[in-house]
């Protein structure tokens, strides 16, 4: 959009939405096929640039698994219960009838996940035909300065509650909607805004740390693992006390620097630091029970004995670990294969930390849902203050889940604006 000269007299919206991501974009079009008066407010050069980068470049949408009665099972917050109401009235089918009514075709992979078959931009696209269905205008690039609240004029024509100074001139509006997501992925556009306007209102803000993030180890202790960087493989993951356990079965990557895939980037949302992760690498297979019979009958070196279950670059790096595991397996004692058989089955391994907000999925943490209607998604104390999407302290697993959340809680948003 061109860049248009500041004008000095406030401009008026019913709704000003800033943020055109998932769900801002969504919340607009809504709104504005409502028949409010929308302006669509993004800092970015390029409008929804994650949702551009997710999936792969397909977007993985929405997930068919999620289950409305339980979103505890597919979201982390203080209180995933938050999620319930807004998820149940906006669902996964809602958002496929409308890909199905813009004829974007989509095609399901893995555990429920819907992606598009050709390209994210397809998505994008959708939204924006939404927006401009309901006359959203959209200013972007423009840069919110300052939020003020109105004083209540009974003169006044409109019904005005917040002045948004911005760099194309002031903009009256009775609601704000704050779509400015997380913090992840800071080069194309994330910014703290949300939470800075949050504090300015004095609303509570869920510490912020990365989700579905990518875990690192100490340089020493990661060594004899360095050399697996690029294998991949499924495993059980776990994390927690027994009482709090979570655990996923899901594909596991090793990195130059740590682990990553889906195993990790799922667990990385339930990890708290200084404690150790729990990985079986063959949830499938009983290897005490197999390398004690395979001992009996086989003269092959464990190393060589392990490839029916494991990939061999796998095994070659283990049996290193311990010479008691560098023989023919008819030699090794059964105190050895039992130990190995452990480390296999129960690799504990403790993180030094994450790759951080660069590589980053998400944001755990954000705006108190305590303060926030679960209905409207408005603050309680606040009129006309709405937090949507990532900026809430709501999180969805890998797998669609989030854009779920961004379509619901938009669609929650502009049916009451
Ligand atoms: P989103 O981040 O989409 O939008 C926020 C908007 O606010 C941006 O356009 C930004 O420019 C703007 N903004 C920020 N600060 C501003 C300011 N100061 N002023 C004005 N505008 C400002 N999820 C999923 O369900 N399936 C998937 O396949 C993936 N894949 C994926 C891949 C990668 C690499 C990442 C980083 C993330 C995903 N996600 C995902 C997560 C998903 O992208 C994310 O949860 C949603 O985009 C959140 O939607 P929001 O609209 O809340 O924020």
């Amino acid at each position: 959009m061109s860049a248009h000269a500041p004008s000095s007299s406030p401009v008026f919206f019913d709704a000003v939405v800033i943020g055109a991501g998932a769900a801002g974009l969504f919340c607009a079009a809504q709104a504005g096929q409502r028949g409010l008066k929308v302006l669509l407010i993004d800092h970015a050069e390029k409008v929804a640039e994650k949702i551009r980068i997710s999936g792969g470049g397909r977007c993985n949408f929405t997930n068919r698994d999620l289950d409305v009665r339980a979103p505890h099972k597919h979201f982390v917050g203080q209180n995933p219960q938050f999620c319930r109401s807004a998820l149940s009235r906006f669902t996964p089918a809602d958002f496929i009838a409308l890909m199905d009514k813009h004829g974007i075709a989509h095609h399901e992979k893995h555990k429920g996940q819907l992606f598009a078959d050709r390209s994210a931009e397809d998505i994008i696209a959708m939204l924006l035909a939404e927006c401009a269905a309901g006359q959203v205008q959209r200013w972007q690039p423009c840069r919110v300065k300052k939020i003020e609240i109105l004083a209540s004029s009974p003169n006044e024509e409109s019904a005005a509650s917040y002045q948004i100074d911005t760099d194309r001139g002031p903009v009256n509006a009775t609601s704000l909607v704050i779509a400015t997501g997380g913090l992840s992925i800071p080069k194309i556009g994330a910014s703290d805004f949300g939470y800075r306007l949050a504090q300015q209102f004095n609303l509570p803000l869920v510490e912020r740390t990365p989700g579905l993030v990518p875990m690192t180890f100490d340089g020493d202790a990661w060594q004899p693992y360095a050399q697996l960087a690029g294998l991949a493989l499924p495993v059980e993951i776990s994390t927690g006390s027994k009482k709090e356990r979570m655990a996923f079965n899901e594909d596991l990557l090793f990195t130059h620097r740590g682990l990553s895939g889906p195993a990790v980037l799922q667990i990385s949302s339930y990890w708290k630091p200084g404690t150790p992760l729990f990985i079986n690498l063959a949830p499938e297979v009983d290897f005490e029970a197999e390398l004690l019979a395979a001992k009996q009958r086989s003269r092959k070196l464990i190393a060589n004995e392990l490839t029916q279950w494991l990939p061999a670059r796998l095994a070659d790096a283990w049996v290193q670990q311990d010479a008691a595991w560098q023989r023919p397996i008819a030699e090794a004692s059964d105190k050895a294969l039992i130990a190995l058989a452990q480390k296999f089955s129960r690799w504990e391994i403790t993180p030094t930390g994450t790759e951080g907000y660069k590589k980053a999925e998400v944001t755990l943490g954000g705006v108190d849902t305590k303060v926030l209607s679960q209905q409207t998604m408005e603050c309680k104390n606040q009129s006309g203050l709405y937090f949507i999407g990532e900026v809430v302290d709501i999180t969805g697993w890998l797998g669609g889940y989030n854009f779920q959340w961004a379509w619901a809680s938009a669609a929650a948003c502009a049916q009451a604006l």
